[in-house]
């Protein structure tokens, strides 16, 4: 018998103000408030920066809710980062679940408050909105408050389909890597009068059928700086977009150093001057906040 999935030991931080029932909490409640999408979207109306990074597991993501990272990204990046896969194609969808229901935990543990998004991978969103539907209720139900998905065009009508449920979507555009194939590398996107149009359209599409969050990945900061101000209810993320967008994100295992070749351009090395994990993580929370990082000399095009 295949094991069934086990959402209540996924327990994430609640809502505020569940309006069911009454149990006291087991442990005393969280001091700060849990992040919300409307916090979120306040956020972004005021222009405080919106930080981001990867997390896999529950320990790191423990650190970095600590370390007063806002939204935690169980990326399909942790095929290649965890897995030691060649690019995030191979990463299965009971991949992601097992992934995001370790974060979530580690997140409850320690009353976390960040928000939690989790891939959808290659393949679970393809065929139909009903099949992202269904992939989409494994993400939450092991602990994720958002879905993202990438690419542009086709996916308007699956995150429509997804939003009207009721299951909160970021989107992802630019650099896809999912469809590395297809695009013949790792390169930057939206450059040139026609792909950068092309990019604008698919922005407004999706923010049209609801995606609250976007992000940008590669594409040159001018571009991104533009969509962002476009895009006024959806927060664009940058990764190797520019200090234009409404919050940064990377792969913490890049921002802490743990590899051995050479980190993109976009990545900067937060590890080198601290003294620890979290002392590193809050390095970066400090940068992107007060707009230091990325430098769009340095870690853009
Ligand atoms: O999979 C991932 O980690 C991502 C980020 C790099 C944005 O999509």
């Amino acid at each position: 018998m295949s094991p069934s999935p086990t959402p209540t030991t996924a327990a994430h931080p609640a809502a505020p103000g569940s309006p069911y029932g009454t149990l006291p909490p087991a442990s005393p409640l969280p001091q700060r408030r849990p992040v919300s999408l409307p916090r979120l979207a306040q956020m972004r109306a005021s222009g405080e920066k919106i930080t981001m990074l990867t997390a896999y597991d529950a320990t790191l993501a423990a650190v970095a809710d600590a370390a007063g990272v806002e939204c935690l990204l169980v990326g399909d990046s942790l095929g290649m980062v965890c897995q030691g896969l060649p690019s995030t194609v191979g990463v299965t969808l009971e991949t992601m679940r097992h992934h995001t229901e370790s974060v979530a935990r580690g997140l409850h543990r320690v009353q976390g408050t960040a928000w939690l998004i989790a891939d959808l991978p290659f393949g679970s969103y393809h065929e139909s909105p009903e099949q992202a539907l269904r992939s989409a209720t494994v993400l939450m139900q092991a602990g994720a408050h958002m879905v993202k998905l990438e690419g542009g065009g086709w996916t308007a009508p699956t995150v429509r389909f997804l939003v009207e449920r009721g299951i909160p979507v970021c989107a992802h555009l630019g650099l896809t890597p999912q469809t590395v194939h297809a695009l013949g590398g790792y390169r930057v996107q939206g450059r040139g009068e026609a792909a950068a149009d092309t990019l604008r359209r698919h922005a407004l599409e999706l923010q049209d059928a609801g995606a609250a969050m976007m992000v940008l990945e590669m594409v040159p900061a001018a571009l991104s700086a533009t969509l962002t101000q476009a895009l006024a209810q959806c927060a664009t993320i940058g990764i190797g977009a520019g200090r234009g967008t409404a919050g940064q994100v990377l792969v913490m295992y890049d921002m802490l150093g743990v590899n051995l070749g050479k980190n993109p351009r976009f990545v900067r090395n937060f590890m080198q001057d601290a003294g620890s994990v979290r002392g590193a993580i809050e390095a970066y929370v400090r940068a992107v906040k007060d707009g230091s990082f990325p430098d769009d000399a340095l870690h853009a095009w």
